[in-house]
């Protein structure tokens, strides 16, 4: 009996041992092919985004940073590029759409500027080559700067006699550095040093205790489901135009008022019907509300509503809420340079006419 008794407890224990420690080897098998299977569909952030074309000089990030907080180039004198793309707010505004000149209405939702430069394209639809492109197109966009040509916008930064000196150092060489385009360089050159590293990026550069187990968790969810196919590679989607909603409308999902046809207004072919541009999802966690209409609100339920429309998935509670703790992971260090708002030159409008006139000579 005593004897049965402890050979039963023995296999018990053998049996135990046995199960344990297969598992044990899987669950660090796991990991590292977690790791590997990230590694192939995503990438550390760059130290910045500089390319041959756009570099990135001291003299141009500085010109641009003023550039970018400036509202006094704007039809109005309220507009400036931080008015919609706050640091406070992790480059974006936290409206669904936001207002530029004059009060008018945007059509669509202001994505961050943080890790923008990243991607292929500018704009949900694509419209904007890159950041240099978008940000010169601010200038003249009614429900942007709102000016009604460059030339007057040109003739506003002419008159803050600050600039023309940054302009020059800025573009040596050029005989006339105050133009759109180098508006659009510099404020481009600002703009691609903003990336924002997180624990996500030390995770994909091998070491798998940057992210926590439920992140982890998430991160194999986020890949299984099938997320990857479209948001991938450093910025974690902004490589490519796809279809919102694959698998049945998305305003179904969204409850979108309007039904913007995405890039089919900007091609007219019927092929980019609905087309969007991939957005990053680095940050996302801090950039509500979600979609190019901002028609949602909580990142559980823009997760839901892609898992349902892109992929013909119904997510559980459970697996919404791990995949939205790796997005979290997601969120970085917002830069020093754009935390911070910079001093602009106080050289305001000179007067075209006379001296200002005094309370007496209105008399
Ligand atoms: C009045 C609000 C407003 C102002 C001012 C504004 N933006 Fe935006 N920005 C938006 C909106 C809205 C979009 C999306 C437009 C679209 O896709 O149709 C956008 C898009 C962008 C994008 C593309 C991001 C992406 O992921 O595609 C960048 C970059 C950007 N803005 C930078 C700037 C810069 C630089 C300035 C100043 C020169 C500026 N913005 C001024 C609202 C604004
Ligand atoms: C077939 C391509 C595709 C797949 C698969 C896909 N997405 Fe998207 N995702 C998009 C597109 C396109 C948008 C932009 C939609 C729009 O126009 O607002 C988007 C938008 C998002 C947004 C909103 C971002 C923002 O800033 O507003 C989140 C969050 C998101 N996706 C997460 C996911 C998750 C999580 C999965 C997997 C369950 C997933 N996506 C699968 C293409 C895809």
């Amino acid at each position: 009996m005593t004897r049965w008794m402890s050979v039963a407890s023995a296999t018990v224990i053998a049996t135990g041992m046995c199960v344990q420690h297969p598992a044990w080897t899987r669950a660090a098998g796991a990991d590292s092919e977690l790791l590997a299977e990230a590694q192939n569909f995503f990438k550390p952030l760059p130290q910045d985004m500089a390319t041959p074309e756009f570099p990135i000089t001291p003299e141009r990030v500085d010109l641009g940073r003023k550039l970018f907080f400036d509202p006094r180039i704007s039809a109005d004198g309220t507009v400036n590029c931080a008015r919609c793309h706050q640091s406070a707010l992790y480059g974006t505004d936290g409206l669904a759409k936001p207002h530029g000149s004059h009060d008018r209405l945007n059509p669509r939702n202001a994505p961050t500027v943080l890790n923008a430069a990243l991607q292929f394209k500018a704009h949900w639809r694509g419209d904007r080559d890159d950041v240099e492109d978008q940000a010169k197109q601010a200038l003249v966009g009614p429900p942007s700067f709102g000016n009604p040509d460059y030339a007057s916008a040109m003739s506003k930064l002419n008159s803050i006699r600050g600039y023309a000196e940054m302009f020059r150092k800025a573009f040596p060489g050029d005989e006339n550095p105050i133009t759109p385009e180098n508006w659009g360089r510099a404020i481009g050159a600002y703009e691609r040093t903003m990336v924002t590293p997180s624990r996500f990026d030390l995770y994909l550069a091998g070491d798998p205790q940057a992210l926590t187990a439920a992140e982890q968790q998430g991160l194999r969810t986020f890949i299984n489901i099938g997320c990857p196919t479209c948001h991938n590679g450093p910025g974690v989607g902004g490589g490519t135009f796809q279809k919102f909603g694959v698998v049945e409308d998305y305003w179904t999902a969204t409850g979108s008022k309007q039904v913007d046809k995405g890039r089919f207004d900007v091609t007219h072919q019927q092929a980019d019907m609905y087309v969007f541009k991939v957005p990053v999802l680095r940050n996302v966690a801090m950039t509500p509300p979600y979609f190019h209409d901002g028609s949602v609100g909580t990142l559980p339920q823009a997760v839901g509503i892609m898992a349902r429309v892109q992929l013909g998935k119904s997510l559980t509670d459970e697996e919404t809420n791990q995949i939205v703790a790796f997005l979290h992971s997601l969120t970085g260090k917002l830069p020093d340079n754009f935390v911070n708002a910079p001093v602009l030159p106080a050289s305001g409008f000179e007067t075209t006419g006379s001296a200002p006139t005094t309370p007496q000579q209105n008399q």
